[in-house]
C-alpha cells in the first residue's frame, strides 16, 4: 500500500499565539486517521491569518513535502484577517468548485451560517487542496460528504493510491 503524504494548515490568529488550542487540526487527523487504511505521514502547520505565510506553506506542503492531500482549517469566513481562499486560489493551477459547493450544501443541514464560508478547493501540481472551517465540528460536517471523491481525484492527478476503511467510509473510483 502507498504511504500517503497529508498536510495540515491550521490558520488561525488566536490559536497560533497559543490563546486556546487548535482543536480543528486535531480533528482532521483523527479523522483522517479513521477513513484511511494507508500508512500515512502527517505534515503539520500553525500560522496566522497571513496571506503572504498561507501561500508560501501552501507551495512547502505541495512542492516540497509532496503532500497527496492538504486540508486548511480557517479563514474562510467574510471578516477582514479571513485571506484563506484568496491565498489557495493563487497557488492553484486549477480550481475545483464542486467540494465547495457541496461541503456549503451539506453544512446548511447543521449551521444557516455556513454560507458565509467562502472556502474553495483546488490542484497544485501533485496535491489536491481543499479549505476547510475553522469550527471544529464543521471538520467532520465538511469533510465526511466530500471524501468519497477523495481518493479518485488523487488518483487522476498521479498521487498515493488511497484505501479507505469501508466500514466507516467508501471511496468511489468509476469503472474504466
Ligand atoms: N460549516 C460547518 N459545517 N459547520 C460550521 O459550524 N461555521 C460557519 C461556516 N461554515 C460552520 C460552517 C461560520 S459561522 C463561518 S463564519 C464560516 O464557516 C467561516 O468560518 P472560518 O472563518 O472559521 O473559516
Amino acid at each position: 500500500m502507498d504511504i500517503v503524504k497529508i498536510g495540515i494548515l491550521s490558520i488561525s490568529d488566536r490559536a497560533s499565539a497559543g490563546v486556546y488550542e487548535d482543536k480543528s487540526g486535531k480533528e482532521i487527523k483523527k479523522l483522517l486517521q479513521s477513513y484511511i487504511k494507508n500508512e500515512m505521514i502527517f505534515h503539520y502547520e500553525l500560522i496566522p491569518d497571513e496571506y503572504e505565510l498561507i501561500k508560501q506553506k501552501l507551495i512547502y506542503l505541495s512542492d516540497e513535502k509532496k503532500c497527496d492531500l492538504i486540508l486548511s482549517t480557517g479563514g474562510t469566513g467574510p471578516a477582514p484577517r479571513d485571506v484563506t481562499p484568496e491565498a489557495t486560489e493563487a497557488v492553484c493551477e486549477k480550481m475545483l468548485p464542486g467540494f465547495a459547493e457541496l461541503m456549503r450544501q451539506e453544512s446548511l443541514k447543521f449551521v444557516p451560517t455556513a454560507i458565509l464560508s467562502r472556502q474553495v478547493a483546488g490542484i497544485r501540481k501533485k496535491s489536491l487542496i481543499i479549505n476547510l472551517p475553522g469550527q471544529p465540528k464543521a471538520i467532520k460536517e465538511c469533510l465526511e460528504p466530500v471524501f468519497a471523491a477523495i481518493p479518485y481525484c488523487i488518483d487522476l492527478i498521479g498521487g498515493a493510491y488511497i484505501k479507505t476503511n469501508e466500514d466507516i467510509i467508501k471511496a468511489f473510483r468509476p469503472k474504466k
